[in-house]
This record gives structure tokens, sequence and C-alpha cells, in this order.
């Protein structure tokens, strides 16, 4: 696996159209494991994290807290220890944080506990604007300064903190996490108003219960957190990764596939199901395993992306390399992340015929893509591009597959499980 920011060495090569069939596991949430990660710092004691994805952006996280004397090793092939005693300060090293967002979960955290600390403005895909102003807003609504110089992100809080009524003017979901993990040990009542409803906002709020706090309305738009005085450490299983599953779906949907997708909470995924049911896919649910046929050509769909429970963004790209087959005319509108569309140039190579106005991507349903060398700018974008080489007659080279690498746990053995022909080679 190579760094983001290194140079990649590594491209996968895919010859289309193989049709993927038979079972696969999901692996755990990514989003939701770069949220417990940094919450362990609150307590004082040792947490044991399960069902933790393998992928690069946690390695990154691991790396952090390394670097500020936290031990963190793996006590078991997906089980992730994480030991704060030895924790030696409030910053977190700079050269790591701007390698991933969620580096930015490290100023709820260290205001929470500490009632100060320094950290990098966050990096992370390059996905459009991505702005900080409703966490600072949270901060300093609880009784944080925050100053922001040089790209670090300074918080601190001269006269404590307290409990506060914070309404959030978008639904952001790093926002509603980072001000939870700030108010979990914060005197007095917080409530988050607009807060967001993500499967993994609801995940962060059992793991602080299970740590001693007392977070409810997790999962419903206002959330409210009684300050507790001190948290332990616990033992806990991240929830299935939504994303991964939905990608998975789509990669199944692309190759006339018939799979079973094993370890998944079917809820967070009746978006994704209802349009995939509406394109004319089969798809049936059994406990923690969801089942997808298709047979025959797909429709054309409109969607439009919104917070959970809506379409997620984070499924949109993979979904248009599908449509791009679909027989009509789609219209996909992007409503949270403007930058999502620039992969849409890499399938137009590949012969979609798609047309970008603004926010909204009209898809013209062609026969069939052609593979092509496509580079990868983002991580769901790299997903995407697999999807569309699995639909592809003959060969694609996906390159920048480090972004692949940040939030898919073995993709590429997934799908070769599945039947398709894939394989990982190093770039010239
Ligand atoms: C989280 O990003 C996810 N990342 C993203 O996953 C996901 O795309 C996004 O939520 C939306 O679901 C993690 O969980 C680590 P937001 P986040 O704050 O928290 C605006 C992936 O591929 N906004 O919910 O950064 C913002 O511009 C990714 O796994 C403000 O205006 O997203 C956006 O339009 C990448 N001010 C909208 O809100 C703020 O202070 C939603 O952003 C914060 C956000």
């Amino acid at each position: 696996m190579s760094t983001e920011g290194e140079t990649s060495l590594d491209k996968l090569i895919i010859t289309g159209q193989r049709r993927l069939t038979g079972h696969v596991e999901v692996s755990g949430a990514k989003n939701s494991a770069v949220a417990l990660i940094p919450a362990t710092l609150l307590a004082e004691g040792q947490s044991v994290i399960e069902n933790v994805p393998r992928i690069r952006d946690v390695e990154i996280y691991m790396d952090i807290l390394q670097g500020m004397g936290v031990k963190t090793w793996w006590a078991g092939e997906k089980t992730l220890a994480v030991d704060p005693s030895g924790l030696n300060g409030t910053k977190a090293p700079y050269d790591l944080c701007k390698k991933m967002r969620a580096s930015y979960y490290l100023m709820g955290v260290l205001l929470g506990r500490f009632g100060r600390g320094e950290v990098a403005f966050p990096g992370g895909c390059d996905i459009g604007s991505r702005p900080i102003d409703q966490h600072v807003k949270g901060f300093q609504q609880l009784g944080a300064t925050i100053a922001i110089q040089r790209g670090i992100v300074t918080l601190s809080a001269p006269n404590g903190l307290a409990g506060s009524c914070i309404y959030l003017d978008v639904v952001s979901v790093g926002a509603t996490i980072n001000i939870m993990l700030a108010a979990v040990l914060t005197p007095g009542t917080t409530v988050i108003e607009n807060a967001a409803k993500e499967p993994h906002v609801v995940d962060l709020a059992n793991f602080l219960n299970a740590m001693g706090a007392n977070v409810k309305g997790a999962g419903t738009d206002v959330i409210k957190i009684h300050g507790v005085n001190k948290l332990h450490g616990t033992t806990y299983s991240v929830i299935p990764d939504q994303i991964e599953a939905g990608t998975l779906m789509i990669a199944a949907a692309a190759t006339q596939g018939d799979v079973v997708l094993e370890n998944v909470i079917p809820k967070h995924l009746d978006p994704i199901t209802a349009k995939l049911r509406e394109m004319g896919a089969e798809i049936d649910e059994d406990g923690d395993q969801i089942r997808i046929r298709v047979e025959g050509p797909l429709r054309a769909v409109n969607i439009k992306t919104l917070p959970y429970p809506g379409f997620p963004t984070d499924v949109q790209q993979p979904m248009t390399s599908l449509l791009s087959t679909a027989r009509g005319t789609s219209l996909v509108t992007e409503s949270i992340w403007e930058g999502r569309f620039k992969f849409v140039d890499e399938l137009k190579r590949m012969g979609a015929n798609i047309k970008v106005e603004g926010r909204t991507a009209i898809i013209e349903g062609v026969p069939s893509l052609s593979g092509a060398p496509v580079r990868a700018t983002d991580l769901r974008a790299g997903a995407a591009l697999v999807v569309a080489g699995l639909m592809a007659e003959g060969e694609t080279e996906v390159s920048g597959v480090e972004h692949i690498d940040r939030g898919y746990e073995t993709l590429e053995a997934k799908l070769r499980h599945l039947g398709a022909e894939i394989r990982r080679e190093q770039e010239n």
C-alpha cells in the first residue's frame, strides 16, 4: 500500500464483463472506525475495537496516536487495541494529520479531555471545498476559543467548557461527531440540533455510552449529551461498512451478477437498495445478509445525494458508473460535494455519454463501455472506475490506487473471489 501524498506504485488491471457470483463479507465501516479510534483517548484505560477494517486511513490514525505517546496494536486480525495511558501532550503531529480528514476528530477529543489542543487543519479527498465552520461554531458555543494560524487549529478553554445548545446550519457528520466528542466530558447538557443521522454517528454514540458517557437521541436530528466526569475503556465492535456494501452491490449489478453480501445491516442500505430495485435488480434481505441478482438490462433512474437516510454521496460515483450503461437517461444531482463529478471525464474516456451541468450529471446510457487507462483522483472515484472496469469490454487500467487503499479493505481480493479478473501491478 502507498501513503496518500506519496507516488502510488500500484495500478489495478481489470478484464471486464466477468459475472460476479458467490458470497462476500463486508468489512467494518471506515468512517466509524476513524471516529472510534480517536474517541478512545477520552478514557484513561485501554479500549479494544473489533471489526476494524485494515485500511490505510486506520494505519494513519494508529501512526498519529503513536506519535502522541499512545500505544496502539493489532490484538487480532481485525481487533485494534488502544492504550492511551502514555498520551504525552495535546499536539497532534502535522505531517500525519494533513493526510486524512478524520484527524480533525482530535480537536473534539483533546478539547473535551484536556480543555486544549493543537491539530493541523485536516487534509483528505479532494472532493470540493471542505469548511469546518460548524465544528468551530460548536466548540465556541461550549466555551472554547479557536485560532487558526499557519494551518494549525489551536483550541483552548480559558474559562472552562459548559454544555450548550448548538444548532447546525448544515447537516454535518463531522461537526456532529466532533461536538459529541467534546461534549461527553463537558459539564452540563449539550444539545445538538439539526444533527447528522448517519449510521456511524449512532455507532460513535453507542461506543461513547459503552465508555460511560450519556448520549441520547443519536440517529435523530436532536442529540442530547449529559456531561460525565470520567470515561473508562471498553470493548466494542464497529458496524459494517454501508458504503463498501453499496459499492459491492453496484459491482454485482454491473456484471449481471448474483452476489450475497454477509455482515451487513440491510436497513443502512435502504436508499441504495431502493434505487437498484427501481433499476430492475432483485434484492432479498435475510438477517445480516443481502442478496442482489440482475438479469437483463438495467433501467435509468434519477438520484439526488442527501444526508442519511437519503442516497449517500459516497456511493454516487460508483452508481454513476453503473448508470452509464443503463437504458435511458438518468439525472444524478450531487448536493454534498461539488467536486465529485471530476471523475466523469475518466468515464467518458471509456465511452460513457455524460454531460455535467453544475451539480447535475445527465447520463445517456450507452450499450457498453470499453476498457481504457484511467486515473482515480479520490477514494470513491477509484471505486467507481473499478466498477466501470468490471462492466467494460476489454482491459481497464486504474491508476491512483492509493486512494482506494485508504478506504476499501482488499477490494480487489474480494472482487476476485467473486469471479472478477482483476490484478494489482506496480506502476512504471
Ligand atoms: C463525512 O465527511 C464522511 N467522512 C465523508 O466520507 C462523507 O462524504 C460525508 O461525511 C457526507 O456523508 C467521514 O466520515 C470521515 P460533512 P464530513 O461535514 O464529515 C458542509 C468518504 O468517501 N459543511 O457531513 O467532512 C460540507 O461542505 C468520505 O468516505 C459545512 O458547510 O462531511 C458538505 O457540503 C469523503 N461546514 C456538507 O456540509 C462544516 O463545518 C456535509 O459535510 C462542515 C461541513
